[in-house]
């Protein structure tokens, strides 16, 4: 006996194919059908278009995911603002017989964004002596093989100390640094200077620390401390390279920035505030990331996320403060408002304003002369859960018409439901407690009515595994984004979150996250290489595919997800039988290139035998790009980055009717060239 779950849609556009998805599950437990799963595909009816900007990034400052993270900057604290109280992250160093003392000194500010220096007093050298500063890093200082690191400071020194000061990279053995440069003279009043280190034929794993010291007595203070290795694509004030390119592999479409909880904060004080992420970094204050408890740089500032866009050519979706911080600050629709208003529209002005603007003039003075296109504007983050009721339709609205009468030509998302104006997309979220309840959950878009406002799903995971997603999870983002890529006519952009974790302990707040890495490398999750997968593989249409006979399990549902600031879960009495298999089909109109995605959570192999209708021909070779483990906790970790990576084989045989089998714990995409 079997079970046919149907997902028919008589008011859309799906009536017109017919049966858009029919997965047919035996009745039993857990039960291994008899034969083949039935796969039907009809290769000449179109479903609907498949959305060209579906797969992208979202992104905010947790985990260290900038300080810490893609953000280059190897200098933790390096306008010593973290505590005033002490230097955080800076140690003396006294060798050789020298001797000196560091302390914060708030009488001798670099400027008004940074009110204290590091002073540092050396009160005898010795002979060989040396004195100075060391900073730790976060976790540690790289030192790859032959590469330059480019170290700026601001300094001054007192009238008595004469000589220069040494910069360096340390290893275990500060007689040997592996790496230094030196200012041959520092000069009595604040200036800049900048000097090249760079590692001999061998990487010098660490931990490493980069020190600043002297051979004279006498004072020096220190306004400001950084350190940059070769950025991606070179920017000045850029990004690590490897993180980049982990995601330039996945061709994002979009990235959804500054947040989440990041751009609330937990008071106003505490928001991103944008106007003060721009400039000189020597001019940015930096802020007290209290939504995930660690201090930002905000080195990472609104044009450095818009440059991030521009390396990786994706849409910048913007999302803007929209008057509600998460430990309650509120400014109530009407003139409290106003200014919060206001300061989104500046925003965009900077974002895409000419020189002759006031804000694009800002820009072009920060070095960047052309605007960047703006299509998408987001009106805050998860304001659902604002406890005053109702409150988030009037702050949209006031955001709405504002931003509707200046910027017509922008799409405006709503991240709650809204009734008083049309938001053009809402932005749900979706974090889930096991692999099943996301696997159970993958088909919900099927039936939901289609409307003219669309979706984003702009934060979604399977929160198992850490501190990045195993492959159980992996199975089911994979199970979850069958559901998304076949409803892209209504969900038309989907992110996962969060994206980045530094791995060390006591970096991370959240986990899983995408993408892993300490401060020498980095790696992709299983999910990682699940969305890569689908981003790079897929054609411009979907089309009807159906699934008999698929293996399914029983499942006891937890109470509807209210997202991660929910309550906790409940199992509702009923059980469901859930299927174990998850399929789509998309074509590519131009080449006739039919990609399906196969997912097998079940711990079988499973043979499928195909029937692909309405295909004038169809080539015997194709192509196989498998993921897959032996075991659904296998993992990808610092230590053993690629254990579950895709592998691509050729298959032959292919035609309007075949059989291939599925490796146990598998995603699959069969790419089946046909006219
Ligand atoms: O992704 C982590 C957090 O989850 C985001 O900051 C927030 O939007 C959501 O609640």
């Amino acid at each position: 006996m079997s079970i046919c779950v149907s997902r028919i849609f008589s008011r859309s556009k799906r009536a017109v194919v017919g049966l858009f998805l029919v997965i047919c599950i035996p009745a039993a437990l857990w039960s291994q059908a008899a034969g083949p799963v039935e796969i039907q595909i009809r290769a000449d009816q179109t479903i609907a278009p498949v959305s060209p900007e579906l797969y992208g990034l979202m992104t905010e400052e947790i985990n260290h995911s900038y300080d810490g993270g893609l953000y280059a900057e190897l200098i933790r604290n390096r306008n010593f603002k973290e505590d005033p109280n002490q230097p955080l992250y800076w140690d003396l160093v006294q060798e050789g017989g020298g001797t000196g003392s560091m302390t914060l000194d708030s009488s001798q500010p670099l400027n008004q964004a940074i009110p204290a220096s590091l002073k540092l007093t050396i009160t005898a050298a010795g002979k060989k002596g040396a004195v100075g500063v060391a900073n730790e890093g976060f976790w540690g200082i790289p030192a790859k093989a032959d590469t330059s690191y480019s170290a700026t400071i601001y300094a001054k020194v007192s009238p008595d100390f004469a000589g220069p000061l040494t910069l360096a990279i340390v290893g275990e053995n500060p007689a040997t640094p592996v790496a230094t440069a030196t200012i041959p003279e520092i000069a009595s009043a604040w200036q800049r200077y900048e000097v090249t280190l760079t590692t001999g034929a061998s990487a010098v794993a660490g931990p490493n620390r980069f020190v600043i010291s002297a051979s004279h007595p006498g004072t020096i203070w220190l306004g400001m401390v950084s350190l940059f290795p070769p950025t991606y694509a070179n920017r000045a004030n850029g990004n690590r390279q490897d993180i980049m390119q982990l995601l330039a592999d996945m061709k994002p479409a979009f990235l959804r920035f500054p947040g989440g909880n990041y751009l609330e904060g937990n008071t106003a004080q505490t928001r991103f505030d944008w106007k003060e992420t721009i400039g000189d970094i020597s001019g940015r204050p930096g802020h007290m990331d209290d939504a995930w408890k660690y201090w930002s740089s905000d080195g990472m500032g609104l044009l450095e996320f818009l440059e991030w866009c521009e390396d990786l050519h994706m849409q910048p979706v913007l999302a803007v403060y929209a008057g509600y911080s998460l430990h309650g600050d509120h400014f109530a629709p009407g003139p409290d408002l106003q200014p919060y208003v206001n300061d989104a529209l500046d925003e965009i002005e900077y974002v895409t304003g000419d020189a002759g603007t006031r804000w694009g003039a800002e820009r072009a003075k920060d070095g960047h002369p052309a605007p960047f296109a703006l299509k998408y504007v987001e009106i805050g983050n998860e304001d659902e859960f604002d406890p005053h009721v109702g409150d988030y339709e009037g702050r949209f609205a006031q955001f709405f018409d504002a931003i509707r009468a200046k910027y017509p030509e922008l799409k405006l998302i709503a991240t709650a439901p809204v009734t008083t104006r049309a938001a053009d997309l809402i932005d749900e979220h979706y974090y889930r407690r096991s692999a099943d309840e996301m696997a159970a959950h993958a088909n919900d878009y099927d039936t939901r009515r289609r409307t003219a406002q669309k979706v984003f799903v702009g934060e979604w995971a399977t929160r198992v595994g850490g501190p990045t997603p195993n492959m159980d999870a992996g199975l089911a983002d994979a199970a979850w984004l069958t559901g998304l890529e076949r409803n892209s006519d209504l969900v038309v952009m989907v992110s996962y979150a969060p994206l980045f974790v530094n791995v060390n302990d006591g970096a991370f707040q959240w986990q899983p996250d995408l993408i892993g890495y300490d401060a020498n490398s980095s790696y992709g999750s299983p999910t990682y290489y699940v969305q890569k997968m689908f981003a790079v593989n897929h054609g411009d249409t979907i089309i009807p595919i159906s699934a008999h006979n698929v293996p399914s399990k029983e499942w006891q549902p937890f109470s509807p997800d209210r997202g991660s600031r929910g309550a906790p879960p409940i199992r509702q009495p009923m059980v469901e039988q859930i299927p174990m298999m998850f399929f789509d089909a998309t074509r590519d109109s131009k080449t006739g290139t039919i990609y399906v995605k196969i997912v097998n959570r079940d711990e079988r192999p499973e043979p499928l035998h195909f029937a692909i209708d309405g295909a004038s021909s169809i080539e015997p070779g194709g192509q196989m790009i498998v993921l897959s483990a032996a075991n659904p906790d296998d993992t990808n970790s610092i230590s053993d980055p690629t254990k579950i990576v895709p592998v691509t084989s050729s298959v032959d045989g292919l035609s309007g009717d075949f059989t291939i089998t599925v490796p146990a714990y598998s995603v699959t995409i069969l790419e089946i060239r046909s006219q």
